[in-house]
């Protein structure tokens, strides 16, 4: 097979710069180690910023997460059980963000893609990544059954996430710069209205909790856990009691349902420096991870696609390569932007077993809350500073 782009990985970075091409004429192939069905279900983030919203609504995809995803203007804070919201709309001129979980954005990128009859293959690893120092790299792949196959390009792009073949084959190259936190999340997706409109991130001294969502009758939890949790040694009865505890206010209980997925979500911040290995370029978790506080994974995904399309379309239009010479270092000023925000929104509202951090956390986010000033901050980082 030969293309323009190949693009290792049909998560929201691949697909959607796989769209961002498709609108300037350029051919481009997906290959996807997964199966539809796998990466169509897998729960994962689910808040948008504004910027967001607005490129995938530019890309022609915005139909039902316009339709479906809920608008929110702020968000709220609990500490020493008690609630403040901040208003978020309010302190930055009126943007929003949009919940919409990531699985159903990626539905809508793939119908998009098979709606315009273009190359997706799933089931299809891709196991080495080879000639990047040339005008032709290739793509090693392997389907479900074992035959080997090559794509040809004249660039490659990673964006198969934090455990994929690019990410190991630039981090060989780069500065990887990283930092582990002595905790995760232990996360539940519950058959069960929402018992609040709004997300609340909560701070309790047994540990952070947050009340989310996906609908109006689906409702997403999590609890800060130790990074080597035992899923198994909980059982649901203990995760509602535990979500109770910490999420209570006097006069309010959180309606409990039934459990449909749990999982244990690592928290790791990591950066390569560059993004780049030759004619391969990487986008999304290859490049970067951030804890997942401040929900800013899945932005950084379509900023960075936002800031690479344009260059790839110079590239193989007029042979300018000056803009993906400057792609990683305008990509990671927002994922350092980010990498900032998302730590100081962990290190805030987590029980910190380091009782000093805690304590000086602990006095943060009592100076927010009564902060307009520290409010905005917040506020603006969260709905999402301007793309590019
Ligand atoms: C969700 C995840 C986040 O990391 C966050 O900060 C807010 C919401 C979510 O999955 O709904």
């Amino acid at each position: 097979m030969r293309t323009q782009v190949g693009i290792v990985g049909a998560g929201p970075a691949g697909l959607t710069l796989a769209r961002l091409l498709e609108r300037e004429g350029i051919d481009t192939v997906v290959v996807e180690a997964r199966s539809r069905s796998y990466i169509e279900q897998r729960v994962r983030a689910g808040v948008l910023e504004q910027g967001t919203v607005d490129l995938l609504d530019d890309a022609g995809v915005g139909q039902r997460m316009r339709a479906e995803g809920l608008v929110h203007h702020g968000i709220v804070l609990q500490v020493d059980g008690e609630r403040h919201r901040l208003a978020m709309s309010d302190l930055t001129g009126g943007r929003t963000i949009v919940v919409y979980g990531q699985q159903e954005l990626v539905k809508d990128l793939v119908a998009a893609r098979l709606a315009s009859g273009l190359r997706l293959r799933f089931d299809t690893e891709c196991t080495d990544l080879v000639d990047l120092d040339t005008d032709r790299p290739r793509a090693l792949l392997r389907e479900a059954d074992g035959t080997s196959s090559e794509l040809e390009c004249d660039l490659v792009i990673g964006a198969d996430g934090f455990h994929g073949v690019s990410r190991q084959l630039v981090a060989a190259g780069s500065q990887v710069f990283e930092r582990d936190y002595p905790f995760a999340w232990l996360g539940v997706l519950a058959q069960v209205a929402p018992s609040c409109d709004e997300l609340i991130y909560a701070r309790h001294a047994n540990g952070f909790a947050l009340h989310s969502l996906r609908s109006p009758t689906i409702s997403r939890l999590y609890l800060q856990c130790t990074p080597d949790e035992d899923l198994d040694a909980w059982s649901d009865g203990q995760i509602w009691d535990e979500l109770q505890t910490r999420l209570g206010v006097s006069g309010w209980t959180l309606a409990e349902g039934p459990i449909l997925e749990k999982g244990v979500t690592p928290m790791r911040s990591v950066v390569a420096e560059p993004m780049r290995h030759g004619r391969l370029l990487l986008a999304g978790d290859a490049g970067h991870i951030v804890p997942p506080t401040g929900a800013k994974g899945l932005n950084l995904a379509i900023a960075d696609v936002a800031i690479l399309a344009p260059r790839i379309i110079d590239f193989l239009r007029r042979s300018e390569s000056s803009g993906l010479d400057d792609y990683s270092d305008v990509a990671l000023r927002r994922v350092w932007r980010a990498q900032d925000f998302s730590n100081e929104m962990t290190l805030m509202l987590h029980s910190n077993p380091d009782r000093f951090e805690d304590k000086r956390q602990q006095a943060r986010l009592r100076y927010v809350v009564s902060s307009e000033a520290a409010q905005r901050s917040i506020a603006e980082n969260y709905v999402g500073l301007q793309l590019a």
